[in-house]
């Protein structure tokens, strides 16, 4: 069986608040091979880390992320004590330790997601194996592809690896992220053969990870990076 990467949930969900710095830090702790976060752009264009589109659930706050400036973004807690972390900010945690998967959650994020790349890229020496940007939105796939095709893209899906496969082939995707429910042994082999690797999410129990690593799958996204 080949190595299958371990990649962090919303940093370490399992552990600490999820897409806080604390969660990313103990990713890195667990030995993660790669940090998968959310992001949104807010009222003011900076990109926010946050899986949900308002604030209402992870936060002592509520409201729309797009309708929140980053000051009043910055004034939010988490579990009373955590800020919600900017994506520049996640970046300069993780440094080069692992990569991280930007999954473009919200909308217009395609945009200053590849504007940040480039940045890191030309300026602090990092790598496009540095990142991977997913999402579930066609149309901001198509946008980061057409801004700039050097980035590597990840396509979401819960529909179906076959849906997966036509988007990763129209925008020159690296891998095809499908729900773990959608794998077979044989999609997953069919996927590879057209030269696509297959992260998966978001698996948690021993049992289906053991099942899902048989398939030879690229990559496990998980709450418990330990587990894989
Ligand atoms: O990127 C995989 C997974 O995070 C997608 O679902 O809802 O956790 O963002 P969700
Ligand atoms: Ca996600």
């Amino acid at each position: 069986m080949k190595k299958v990467l371990n990649i962090g949930h919303r940093g370490a969900k399992g552990h600490e608040p999820e897409n806080t710095l604390p969660s990313f830090q103990k990713a890195l702790d667990l030995n993660a091979d790669g940090i998968e976060l959310d992001v949104h752009v807010c009222k003011t264009g900076e990109l926010i880390v946050i899986h949900d589109f308002n604030v209402d659930r992870t936060t002592n706050g509520s409201g729309a992320v797009s309708e929140l400036s980053l000051s009043e973004i910055k004034a939010l807690q988490i579990n009373n004590e955590i800020e919600i972390p900017t994506l520049v900010e996640v970046i300069d945690l993780v440094g080069k330790k692992c990569f991280i998967n930007i999954e473009l959650k919200g909308r217009h994020t395609a945009k200053p997601v590849s504007d940040l790349i480039e940045k890191y890229i030309l300026e602090k020496e990092y790598s496009y194996e540095d990142f991977i940007v997913s999402s579930f939105q066609r149309e901001e796939l198509e946008m980061l592809f057409t801004i700039n095709p050097r980035i590597h893209l990840g396509v979401l899906s819960q529909a179906s690896v076959a849906q997966a496969l036509e988007w990763a082939n129209a925008f020159s995707a690296k891998a095809i992220h499908p729900h773990f429910s959608l794998l077979t042994e044989h999609n997953v082999q069919k996927a590879q053969e057209q030269g696509f690797k297959v992260y998966t999410w978001t698996i948690n129990e021993t049992e289906d990870i053991e099942r899902i690593k048989s398939y030879n799958v690229n990559g496990i996204i998980t709450d418990f990076p330990e587990r894989i």
